[in-house]
Parts: structure tokens; sequence; C-alpha cells
């Protein structure tokens, strides 16, 4: 692994070099961080998690016709993707008040939104991921105005599935961030999800008892994370034995 060449390392993850040109291998480290790095713990195990619940979630997303980033899993930390250019923006969707919804407009916490409601961040760490308009990302040419339907249109159609899917297995999608990339091919240029999505980058609570299977346990000194998440999976029917 450490021959491959790295290419980018973030908070959670690291991108190394794929086998053939245009993939890349994204490996789940267990570092959990929040609030913009200030805290920071190795969390065992949460690695193999994410990149189990992503890969299922992934899978699903592709074979609805959803383009993804994601080609196969490789191992317990590890899998093929398609490079992008990623869109440096995190998109918010949110479907009960939590957060910095509560913080930023009073509400809250748990109160049923009207509709859902779709955010946007620009991606920079230095300034925290600040919320923007779409007058911002467009003004700027953080995506053109088509690509922004597309991404929209996409968030739209992963928060119904993820809805549906989450609901069937007792949890509560409250909310959750996606980020996308550009595929380009020949002279073809679409939009794909990229990164992951796993109960690092959403909000989880277990229908009936509104329990948080999700980061906020680690954000809020509540301990029982790698429990949480081993419970999220457990309910979608991930195995996860040590292949
Ligand atoms: O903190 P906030 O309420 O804005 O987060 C909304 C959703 O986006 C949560 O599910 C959170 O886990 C996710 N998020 C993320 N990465 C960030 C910011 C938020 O995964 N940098």
């Amino acid at each position: 692994m450490n021959r491959r060449r790295r290419i980018y390392e973030g908070k959670a993850k690291i991108l190394y070099e794929g086998p053939e040109p245009g993939t890349l291998i994204q490996h789940f480290k267990d570092d959990a961080t929040a609030f913009n790095n200030e805290k920071h713990e190795v969390v065992d195990g949460k690695g193999v998690l994410n990149n189990r619940i992503s890969e299922y979630i992934f899978n699903n997303l592709n074979n609805m016709g959803i383009p993804t980033h994601f080609i196969r899993r490789l191992n317990m930390r590890e899998q093929l993707i398609r490079q992008v250019e990623i869109i440096p923006i995190e998109v918010v969707v949110r479907n009960v008040a939590a957060g910095s919804l509560c913080k930023r407009l009073g509400l809250e916490e748990g109160t049923q939104l009207p509709r859902s409601i779709i955010e946007f961040y620009y991606k920079n760490d230095e300034l925290g991921d600040p919320l923007v308009s779409e007058e911002h990302i467009t003004a700027f040419g953080w995506a053109a105005p088509p690509e922004l339907d597309d991404i929209m249109a996409l968030a739209i159609r992963i928060n119904d599935f993820l809805s549906g899917l989450f609901m069937s297995v007792g949890i509560r999608l409250v909310d959750f961030k996606i980020e996308l990339g550009r595929q380009i091919e020949g002279d073809m240029m679409r939009i794909v999800l990229a990164d992951e999505i796993s109960p690092d980058s959403c909000r989880l609570w277990d229908t009936t008892t509104n329990d948080k299977m999700d980061k906020d346990r680690f954000r809020q000194n509540m301990g029982g994370m790698v429990e949480a998440y081993q419970e999220v999976a457990r309910r979608l029917g991930i195995l996860i034995d040590n292949d």
C-alpha cells in the first residue's frame, strides 16, 4: 500500500493512485474529527464500517441509475473509485431540523421541516466551509447553472432513496451531506456523486427511541460511536467479515 502514490490526504480518508488511469483508491481511516479539526480522535473500527456502509449505499445508487464514482470495494478499508474533478461545494439535504440549522435559525432540534431543504457550503477549511447561495456558486464559477440543476436533482433523488432505505430499517434520515464531481469521458461530462455516504456524513435517528446513530455521538461526547455505526450496518444487513 505504501508504494502507491498518495494523491490527497483528508481528515478521514486518503486517496491513492489507482491501478488504471482514471481510477483512484479511497482509503477509510479511523480518524474522527469535528468542528473543523478542533476535536480529533482515532476511533478503532470506524474506517472499516464507513467503507462497508458507503459501499452498500453507492452500490444501491449505481443500480438505480444514479451516477457515482464508486467502482468496487477492494478490501476492509479501501475502494476503487473513478477519478473525478471535485466541485468545491458540499451539498446538505435536511428533512428535520438539527445541527447548524438549529443554531442559525433558532429552531428546536427534531422539528420536522415543511419540506426538504437543500443547502450549499463552500469547501474551504480556512473559512470553515461557509454557507453560500446558488448565486455565489454560479457567479464565482464553482459550478455552471446547468450543473447546479443536475446537482439539485441528484440531491433530491438521493434523499428520496436514502429516506426510504433507512425508514425501512427503523432509522430516520434527519440530514446528510454529499459531494459531487465532474466525470469527463471523451467530450462527455457528467456530474457524479463522489466521496462517501456514511454515519459520518448523515444524521440518523432511531425512529422509536430517537437515539442518535451517527457522528453526533462523537461531536457531543456521547460515547458509543462505533456501536451505533455497527447497529446501522447490522440493520442494513451488512455483514462485516474480515476479508
Ligand atoms: O453541521 P450541519 O448541521 O450543517 O451538518 C449537516 C449534515 O451534514 C450532517 O449530517 C453532518 O454530518 C453533515 N456534514 C458533513 N461534513 C461537513 C459538514 C456537515 O458530513 N463538513
